[in-house]
């Protein structure tokens, strides 16, 4: 199954009701979305038709999460009481709007997809799920930081091993998918501060020059779930259900043991 094929079957069993998407080029992921969308890229040129009230913004990434309210466009309407609504934890207001679904597929550098995910995070709960691309290269030139190959994931997939050592409250399932991987995290929690506190430092530590040294269980995707065993498995239901319960992340525990069930 390849990436985009994936992303299809996860609108369609996780049904989300936003969607964020860092990296846009041609449009063909961005085409997928049939919910409000933001699509961030410096240098789209979409060429496909797009099906989704969507705002395309021509801006970094690092940009885009700089604005004072980047996430505007998601939002229930203009909200007249917004005094009120920073005092309204649970969003019920819905001033706040918390990302669904998110893909990050922009800058293929480490450093670049880590800080999307860190921001991504910081908009998202624990119901969301947020996608990675390119995070199994196939080989050690795929995965270079200075770009020599057609297919390119650069540095990406260090992100899976951040995310496992220093936040081991999240969930991070690698997917088979074609050509280059994906990984699908679970579990956000955007009040946990461990990866901006220890940003330098991890930045410092992975950011190496090439040849990369990818760990053969990265290449041979050793743990690398099949996408449709993920996509086919019985929790999606509760995971969307728990969505409008608005639940407390202590939630996750029972949900992760049913997503962790597929990846063994
Ligand atoms: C692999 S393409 C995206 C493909 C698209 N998601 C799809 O699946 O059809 C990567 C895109 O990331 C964009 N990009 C590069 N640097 C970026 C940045 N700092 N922030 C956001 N997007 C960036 C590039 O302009 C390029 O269009």
């Amino acid at each position: 199954m390849n990436r985009h094929e994936f992303l299809r079957s996860l609108h369609r069993v996780y049904r989300p009701r936003n969607y964020l998407e860092i990296g846009v080029n041609d449009g063909r992921s961005l085409a997928l979305s049939r919910v409000p969308s933001v699509a961030v890229d410096p240098a789209f040129r979409v060429v496909t038709d797009i099906s989704c009230d969507v705002h395309l913004v021509r801006a970094t990434s690092d940009d885009f999460f700089a604005r004072k309210d980047p996430l505007l466009h998601l939002r229930n309407g203009r909200n007249p009481f917004r005094a009120l609504a920073r005092r309204d934890p649970l969003n019920l207001l819905g001033a706040d709007p918390k990302l669904e679904l998110s893909f990050i597929d922009g800058m293929h550098l480490f450093e670049y997809a880590l800080r999307d995910f860190m921001n991504v995070e910081r908009h998202s709960r624990w119901t969301s799920v947020i996608v990675l691309d390119d995070m199994l290269p196939r080989d050690v030139d795929e995965a270079a930081r200075d770009r020599h190959t057609k297919f390119w994931t650069g540095d990406v997939y260090k992100v899976a091993q951040v995310l496992r050592r220093y936040r081991p409250d999240l969930l991070v399932v690698e997917v088979d998918t074609e050509p280059t991987g994906v990984v699908a995290v679970f579990g956000a929690d955007p009040d946990n501060t461990v990866l901006k506190d220890a940003y330098d430092t991890i930045v410092e530590e992975y950011v190496v020059p090439d040849p990369q040294n990818v760990p053969d269980e990265v290449l041979v995707r050793k743990n690398a779930v099949r996408p449709e065993a993920l996509l086919g498995a019985g929790f999606w239901p509760a995971l969307a259900r728990a969505r409008n319960l608005r639940r407390s992340r202590s939630a996750f525990a029972p949900l992760r043991r049913s997503i962790e069930a597929v990846t063994v």
